[in-house]
Formats: C-alpha cells, sequence, structure tokens
C-alpha cells in the first residue's frame, strides 16, 4: 500500500509557516518534498508521522541519529542527568570522562574543546589555527561544507549570484579575501598556495570524505600529501570530520585513513542526536583558549548533552559497529546500483561505511562538479516515491544508516527503492546520461 497524501502535516505546514521563519527551523527543510513531513516520534531505525504513517529513516536528523531513535542506554543516560540540572556554569566530571573517551579513540589528539553546534567548531579552529600560525587566510576545497558561518559559507554550492563563492545574502562579502579555494585532490594547487612567499595561510580545511557533495573518497595519497604539505609549511591541517567522526571508523577518517591532522572537528554522530561538538587536537594548539584565544558558549559542556556524548561512545564501542556498518552500507549500495541498472537509469553510487550517495544521471560521478550535474528533478520525484513506500531519505541523494537499521530493513529498502524507480519512470523520463 503506498501512501496517497499526507493531510495531517500538510495542516502542521501552514500552521507552521504563521510561527516559524519560512515554516521550518533551519532553511533546507522547506526544500523536502512534497513537502515537510511532520514527526509525532520515532523508535529504531522507524519514525512515526503526525498521520500515523511509519518509515524506515534514512534521514536520521540529517545525521546525528547514529544509534537509531530512543535508544535505551542513550535515553537512559539521558534521563539520569536531567533531574540533576542542565548546567552549572563551571566545571564537572563528565566534561574530562567524555573527553577521554575522544582522546583514546583518535590518534594524535591530547585535548578537547567542548562546543555546542559544528559551525562553532569550526570556528573556533580556525581562530586557534590563526593563534598558533600568525597567520591569517585559510585553504578550503570547493564543494566542502563546514557551516553557516560567514567566513565558511564560501564555495560550497554556487550561491544567490550564481557564482560559486558566497553562500547566502547577507553574507559579508570580506569572506571571500580570507580563503583560497581549491578543487578537491588538486595537490599541485594546494602546494603552489601553501609555499608561495606571503601566502600568509594558517590553515587547510578538508571534510576527508568529501560526504557533503557526492560521498567523494580521497583519492589515494591526498590526505597523506596534505599532511606533508602542512609539515613541510607549519600550517595547521583541520580535518572536519562533522560527518565521518566515530562513523566511517572508530576513530573516523583518522584511524580510517592512518592520517593524523592537527585538529579534528567533531559533531552530529558524537552525541547521538544531542546537540555536541569539539575540537580536537594537539595540546600546544588548544590549551591557546586560557591564552588570549576566546572560546566562549553558554551550553558548552553542559551535562546533559555529555551524558548523551557519553552513552552513545559506549554504543559505538560495542563489538562488530563498524563491520556491520561496512556490510549493511555495502548492501544497501550494491542493492541501489543493481536496481538502477536494471531500470537503466545512469547514475553513480558511493559508499563509505555507512554512508552512501546515489548520483542519478552521472556515471563515474567522481568530482565536485560530477555531483553538481546530477539530476536533482528526477531524484527528488524518487524521492517521493520512496516517501510514499515508506522510506525517508535525503533530499540531494545521501544515506545514513544507524546501528538499529537490520539486515532485513535494509532488503526491504533495497526492494522500495527498486518499485519506486520503476514509478517514478513509469510518470516521467528518467535522467539523460551525463558522463564526468
Ligand atoms: C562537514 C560539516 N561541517 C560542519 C557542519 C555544521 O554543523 P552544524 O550543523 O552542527 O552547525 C556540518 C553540518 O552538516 C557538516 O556536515
Amino acid at each position: 500500500m503506498t501512501i496517497a497524501a499526507w493531510p495531517a502535516s500538510q495542516q502542521a505546514w501552514e500552521r507552521t509557516k504563521a510561527s516559524l521563519g519560512g515554516g521550518v527551523s533551519t532553511g533546507l527543510r522547506a526544500s523536502m518534498k512534497p513537502h515537510p513531513i511532520f514527526f509525532q516520534g520515532g523508535q529504531g531505525p522507524r519514525l512515526t508521522d503526525l498521520d500515523g504513517n511509519t518509515y524506515l529513516d534514512y534521514v536520521l536528523g540529517w545525521g546525528p541519529v547514529i544509534l537509531g531513535h530512543g535508544h535505551p542506554g542513550l535515553t537512559e543516560a539521558v534521563s539520569r542527568q536531567l533531574p540533576l540540572g542542565a548546567t552549572y556554569g563551571s566545571g564537572h566530571l563528565l566534561e574530562a570522562e567524555v573527553a577521554e573517551k575522544v582522546l583514546a579513540r583518535i590518534p594524535g589528539t591530547e585535548r578537547v574543546l567542548w562546543s555546542n553546534t559544528g559551525s562553532e567548531a569550526t570556528q573556533v579552529a580556525l581562530r586557534l589555527a590563526r593563534a598558533a600560525t600568525g597567520r591569517h587566510r585559510f585553504v578550503k576545497f570547493t564543494g566542502h561544507y563546514h557551516g553557516w558561518s560567514d567566513t565558511m559559507l564560501v564555495g560550497y554550492r554556487p550561491g544567490p549570484d550564481g557564482s560559486l563563492g558566497l553562500g547566502s545574502l547577507g553574507q559579508n562579502p570580506a569572506a571571500m579575501e580570507d580563503l583560497a579555494l581549491v578543487t578537491w585532490g588538486d595537490l599541485e594547487a594546494t602546494a603552489d598556495l601553501l609555499k608561495a612567499p606571503d601566502s600568509d595561510i594558517a590553515a587547510v580545511f578538508c571534510e576527508p570524505v568529501l560526504c557533503n557533495s557526492g560521498v567523494l573518497a580521497p583519492p589515494l595519497g591526498f590526505l597523506q600529501g596534505l599532511r606533508d604539505l602542512c609539515d613541510a609549511t607549519g600550517t595547521i591541517l583541520v580535518f572536519d570530520e562533522v560527518i565521518t567522526g566515530f562513523r566511517i571508523g572508530s576513530g573516523g577518517a583518522v584511524t580510517r585513513y592512518g592520517v593524523t591532522p592537527d585538529l579534528v572537528v567533531l559533531a552530529k554522530a558524537i552525541a547521538g542526536g544531542y546537540p555536541l561538538a569539539a575540537v580536537a587536537g594537539r595540546a600546544e594548539i588548544i590549551d591557546r583558549t586560557t591564552k588570549g584565544v576566546v572560546h566562549a558558549g553558554t551550553y558548552n559542556g553542559n551535562p546533559v548533552v555529555l551524558a548523551a556524548g557519553s552513552a552513545t561512545l559506549d554504543a559505538l564501542a560495542e563489538p562488530d559497529v563498524y563491520e556491520d556498518f561496512e556490510r549493511r552500507g555495502t548492501a544497501l549500495a550494491d542493492g541501489m546500483r543493481a536496481a538502477l541498472a536494471r531500470h537503466g537509469v545512469p547514475s553513480t553510487v558511493h559508499q563509505v561505511g555507512p554512508v552512501v550517495q546515489c548520483i542519478a544521471g552521472v556515471e563515474n560521478a567522481d568530482s565536485f562538479d560530477a555531483f553538481l550535474a546530477a539530476d536533482q528533478e528526477f531524484y527528488d520525484r524518487l524521492g517521493v516515491q520512496m516517501l510514499r513506500r515508506g522510506v525517508f531519505t535525503l533530499p540531494g541523494g545521501r544515506w545514513y544508516l544507524s546501528t538499529a537499521h537490520s539486515d532485513a530493513d535494509i532488503a526491504q529498502t533495497v526492494a522500495v527503492f527498486d518499485e519506486s524507480l520503476a514509478a517514478t519512470l513509469s510518470q516521467g523520463p528518467g535522467p539523460v546520461a551525463k558522463r564526468a
């Protein structure tokens, strides 16, 4: 049986538009098709909407819900903390307890700073890099996302003027002067920038797997190449592991690829859906926060989110978590590839651990430009067909798995994907093949 309409969600959407900016709490959610779905709750890998429909959830709160919804250990840890208060404005032992768990998992890290969101954490990482080097500018790769601040929202997607520069109306144009944009994988261009006299580059920022724009794994040797260049030029290497951290390996990209940056930015999976973020790295850099570098935040390190962080990291330390992610991620990606081939839809499917990306309309899509060329109109229609059949996915083609998704859930999802492709193709043309 397929879902014909979502009357309760539609009604809720009309209501929220009258009181919330754009009817949503973060702008992108307004773009979800056919309109945002409103939920009453979730359990494990499933979410139930206001109309009573239940979905297998591959949005997972746009990434953080890595243990699934209402995980018992996580819920219990947060519930134990709640009657003890929300925040103390001074020290408590959970701050160190969770920091120790982070340091034990990520090689080369000696200190942690707690923050609330990835956007805040990337800001303090840049400030620390500038303070440590006495330099000002930074290298950023096109298509990489490091939060929505004026400084960072540059070169992510074509902006309001259609160019790959500033990302938002109202953004300070001076943001363009702070950074040098480089194509992901171009070591030579990075070297030229870093080695140029007076280049003034404090840091190289990257998503070590380009999850936000196609789930593109780093080209072979590229991360080590960045490490060597940063060593040679005294530049701070920052891995933005807001998505990859504790997800694509026990120590994120650092353990998966065996390259140690100077600073690692963490958020999303670290606390299973609660608003916790962090910067981890070398003591010599991070200890500067008591030597003139300001890192502030009323809610930093509050015990509620740290209780969530502690329980989440414990659950992710259970045996076989990462093996299961790999197996289920592979099963989903292989199932999608087979269905797309069966229906003759030109496409690329990428997978790194429990993160999968479908790029419809482009074969061998191994660059940011190829990702941008995807047939989003077709994928949007496919997404609605999946939603009608009880599978809730992100716009843009990225899928997240949680520890709660079983092999049977994946098999069911692959079957729904196949049926949804057939339904989408029966209603309109499929993508015209583009080659990267
Ligand atoms: C790689 C990366 N960095 C930073 C951020 C910003 O994190 P937040 O949304 O918590 O501010 C995101 C968010 O999706 C992200 O994917």
